[in-house]
């Protein structure tokens, strides 16, 4: 079945779901607390996903990135297991990158652990380049991440 998804900003509320999808999502996950100081960060952009359903306050994923200096940097993307495989991640970096081009990025940073091919497939769909790496910068394993870089275009949003 195919759902319409809404996209709005993330706000207290919504730290509970988000944290839960965060434990779900990765090995060493961020605390709750890093969620609540996000939402309090001027550079910040915190965006939720979820069904376009009325009155609907339903979390089924979200992305975090910085605008500062020109850049967007992507600190955090993660959808529900039960949500997975059906657009939302795809969603949310399309109107994160619109957004960020908004507030006058023309470029865009992440970090990827080289095992998760999931994200890395994502992202490539982007245009995301492969540039560089930062050893053992995952403290729970010691695995390097991979730096991906993408030009944005600002022609086209
Ligand atoms: C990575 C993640 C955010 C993708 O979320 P999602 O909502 O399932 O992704 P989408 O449905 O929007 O998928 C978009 C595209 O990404 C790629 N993709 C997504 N999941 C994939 C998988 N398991 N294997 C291969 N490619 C995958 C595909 O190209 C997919 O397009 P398609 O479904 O038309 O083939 C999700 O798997 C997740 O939360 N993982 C754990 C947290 C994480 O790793 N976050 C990224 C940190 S850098």
């Amino acid at each position: 079945m195919t759902v319409r998804l809404t996209i709005r900003k993330a706000g207290l509320a919504d730290v509970k779901a988000v944290w839960e999808i965060e434990r779900l999502s990765f090995p060493a996950p961020w605390s709750r607390w890093a969620f609540v100081t996000e939402l309090g960060n001027p550079l910040s952009h915190f965006l939720i996903a979820g069904p376009q359903t009325p009155d609907s306050r339903e979390v089924w994923g979200y992305i975090i990135f910085w605008v500062a200096a020109q850049e967007m940097h992507i600190l955090n993307l993660a959808v529900h297991p039960r949500r997975r495989r059906r657009g939302v991640a795809r969603f949310l970096l399309t109107e994160a990158l619109r957004q960020a081009r908004e507030a006058g990025a023309g470029v865009a940073w992440l970090e990827v652990r080289p095992s998760n091919t999931a994200a890395r497939t994502l992202y490539e769909s982007f245009g995301f380049m492969e540039v560089g790496a930062r050893s053992k910068y995952y403290q729970d394993n010691q695995e390097d991440a991979l730096v991906l870089f993408l030009e944005l275009d600002h022609h086209d949003g």
